[in-house]
């Protein structure tokens, strides 16, 4: 009953190419659970797979105790679940607010006309969605970069707004895919320092995708190793780096450079 996202025996094929095989794990809710493994294992997948962007070959998902294999991506979100992606997906020629804004947007609710005649409910409502967007503004310190446009922002910076933008959705289960992909240690730092607080004075349920194991080690309390669309491994960090199959598939990526 208390499952954040439930695969079972999930497998997914692209033609000949097997993106997922047979994959089953659970995540708890509250928990802080990563996804790792090496280019092409499947990992982006799982994250498509949960989102309904990708359907499974076969097998059953269950986000938040529902199974969502008729659902559309947007009926999964409204169930509570926001992401961000490998590739920052922000609309460039807006500012940061007017992005955070549409994440806090799904929580308002005025009809079209309302909306155009400007009536009261709707100037009530478009300040709770704007209420929403600065506490979010205030929790990842990102005051100053408000009225930017993305365009002009550092790239650690445009990771963060996408991540603001997710938490606006006010999420119960937050996907993150390679949120440290790119950034440097300090801005690694920031954002692990982020996530954390994200997990725990947020309570929001955190699933990680990420292909180092660094930051994985240091803040998930669960992991699930994938490699060539299967599950090598499921259980805690500290065992993953032990397991001989984990140890293999990473190295095997070593020896490939
Ligand atoms: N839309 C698609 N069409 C065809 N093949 C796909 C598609 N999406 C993913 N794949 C294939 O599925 C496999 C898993 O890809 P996926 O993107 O899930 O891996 P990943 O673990 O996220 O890798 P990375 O670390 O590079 O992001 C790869 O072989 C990939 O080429
Ligand atoms: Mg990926």
């Amino acid at each position: 009953m208390s499952s954040a996202i439930k695969f079972d025996n999930v497998s997914l094929n692209f033609g000949g190419v097997q993106a997922l095989s047979n994959v089953s794990f659970e995540i708890p809710k509250n928990s802080l659970f990563a996804i790792i493994g090496p280019n092409g294992a499947g990992k982006t997948s799982i994250f498509n797979c949960i989102g309904g962007i990708y359907k499974p070959t076969s097998g059953e998902i269950k986000v938040l105790d529902k199974n969502i294999s008729n659902l559309k991506p947007d009926n999964i979100a409204s169930l509570g679940i926001a992401r961000t992606f490998q590739n920052i997906e922000l609309f460039e020629n807006m500012t940061a607010l007017e992005n955070i804004l549409i994440g806090a947007h799904r929580h308002i609710n005025y009809g079209t006309i309302a909306g155009f005649l400007y009536t009261k409910q709707a100037r009530s409502e478009e300040e709770k969605a704007r209420k929403i967007a600065e506490d979010i503004i205030d929790f990842l310190e990102i005051e100053e970069y408000r009225f930017s446009y993305i365009l002009s922002l550092p790239y650690g910076i445009q990771k963060r707004i996408e991540l603001a933008r997710a938490l606006a959705m006010k999420p119960k289960v937050i996907l993150l895919d390679e949120p440290a992909a790119g950034m440097n240690n300090e801005e690694t730092e920031d954002i692990a320092r982020f996530i954390l607080d994200i997990h725990e004075e947020l309570g929001i349920t955190v699933v990680l995708v990420d292909h180092d194991m660094n930051m994985v080690m240091d803040i998930a309390s669960e992991v699930v190793v994938m490699d060539f669309g299967k599950k090598l491994f499921s259980g805690l960090p500290q065992e993953a780096v032990k397991n001989s199959d984990v140890i293999e598939a990473y190295l095997g990526v070593e020896e490939d450079r």
